[in-house]
């Protein structure tokens, strides 16, 4: 049996679902650490430069080519050109890689919640990570947990499953947010991790640091796997996109930067290093809830805000894939979300073991999950982005007086389009694959 379409209630909803789908672990998880490994404050002119000027180009052009279509990424891509079918292929198969890693660190928080009420301050936390995600069993449970959970809600269609999670998660996240910022600010010597967010010195500029902060820009807003091509092909009126591109953009950039006061003024305030790497929520964080007054409840509210997000985000994931699977082979929602559930479980559990039982089977040097992060975040998603950004400013001729009626920014859309964010996305796949 053939679905309908489904659409959006409102213009409300579709925008609150796109925030859902762009706030999410690459704001609390990856954003902080990026920039604490780039020095703070000088990360975050260059971000906020890259995100305000170049990165709304494609995430509009994905938003539009899914809205003038009004099809998932291969009919979508097939209605510019039959020869682009396999081009439009490659975004579901990037969405399920993704979600294959990033539902793991989703179980990760799972386990986290659990155990804010039971973990002592004498526990050494570093070494309470590396042994969890080692053990065989209890994290893959929790990642096949975690993605039923993201998949139950895509199951539900678009109004009653995709729409009612973020109405709900959303608005916990941000109250959750503003409960922590405002903790984090009232803690003896917050004013350091302020400084180290705030004070630049952009002397500190380097071509890396630009290329790691134009990666975390196209991950945080969900740009590259057909996920806002999908959520834009559900737009129901003919409105101009312009206004929902920004409120998502600024959104998103301002979860991160919230995020960031929430996370450095705490680890100023210990005496730890912001630095850490991927750890920084896992380890430096727990080691600092050990030692707050209400700990255990502020380690419990922020695992809640990190799940929140992450669900968001992971329905945003399975979207694009679960409407290629319905749209392409006519087959329900229901059987289609099975299907995939059976497929990410497959590439996941794997990819989970990789930190332990199965950490001596690498593919180029890498551990299963490395090689889907590395893979997915540094060359599927830049390669899916140019290949969409050529595609609209080349063949479809989109121009930017879809969008905009002063002259400059037409032109500087048109430019970004065509020769800009290409060259960038090509730095950004060169990099990548060099290393
Ligand atoms: N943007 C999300 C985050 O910040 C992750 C995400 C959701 C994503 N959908 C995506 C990343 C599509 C790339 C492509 O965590």
């Amino acid at each position: 049996m053939e679905e309908k379409r489904p659409t959006w209630t409102s213009r409300y909803t579709f925008m609150l679902a796109a925030i859902g789908s762009a706030v999410g672990l690459g704001n609390i998880w990856r954003f902080p650490y990026i920039m604490g490994q780039y020095g703070g404050a000088v990360f975050l002119v260059v971000y906020l430069t890259l995100i305000m000027t170049i990165c709304f180009v494609p995430l509009m052009a994905e938003l539009y080519l899914g809205k003038h279509t009004k099809k998932e990424c291969i009919g979508a891509y097939e209605s510019v050109s039959p020869k682009l079918k396999p081009l439009g292929a490659l975004n579901p198969v990037t969405g399920v890689l993704i979600a294959s890693f990033y539902f793991i660190v989703g179980g990760w928080i799972i386990n986290y919640i659990t155990k804010s009420f039971c973990m002592s301050c004498h526990c050494d936390y570093a070494q309470y990570f590396s042994d969890f995600i080692a053990e065989p069993v209890y994290p893959c449970v929790l990642t096949l947990a975690f993605l039923f959970m993201c998949i139950f809600f895509t199951a539900k269609g678009v109004k009653k499953g995709i729409e009612f999670a973020n109405k709900v998660l959303m608005p916990l996240f941000a109250v959750i947010l503003l409960i922590l910022v405002i903790f984090s600010l009232n803690l003896p010597n917050a004013y350091l991790g302020l400084e180290y967010m705030f004070k630049p010195d952009l002397t500190k500029v380097t071509p890396q640091m630009v290329l790691a902060a134009l990666g975390q820009a196209f991950f945080t807003l969900s740009i590259g796997m057909g996920a806002l091509l999908t959520y834009g092909s559900y737009i129901d009126e003919d409105k101009n996109i312009t206004k929902s591109v920004y409120t998502i953009i600024l959104s998103d950039t301002a979860f991160a930067i919230l995020a960031g006061i929430m996370i450095f003024p705490a680890v100023f305030s210990f005496n730890l290093e912001p630095s850490s790497g991927a750890g920084l929520v896992f380890i430096t964080l727990p080691k600092i809830f050990a030692q707050l007054p209400f700990g255990n409840l502020v380690s419990f509210a922020f695992f809640v805000l990190l799940f929140c997000a992450a669900v968001t985000s992971g329905i945003s994931i399975l979207e694009a894939p679960c409407a290629t699977l319905i749209e392409q082979f006519k087959i329900s929602r229901i059987k289609s979300c099975a299907i995939l559930f059976g497929i990410i479980s497959l590439i996941a559990i794997p990819a989970t073991l990789s930190f332990g039982l199965l950490n001596k089977y690498t593919l180029f040097n890498k551990t299963i999950f490395d090689f889907l992060d590395f893979t997915t975040s540094n060359i599927l998603l830049p390669l899916n982005t140019l290949i969409l950004c050529l595609i609209a400013g080349w063949m479809l001729k989109l121009d930017g007086r879809k969008f905009f009626t002063n002259r400059v920014l037409i032109f500087m859309f048109n430019i970004c389009l065509k020769f800009i964010v290409p060259s960038a996305l090509i730095s950004l796949l060169y990099i990548g694959l060099r290393n």
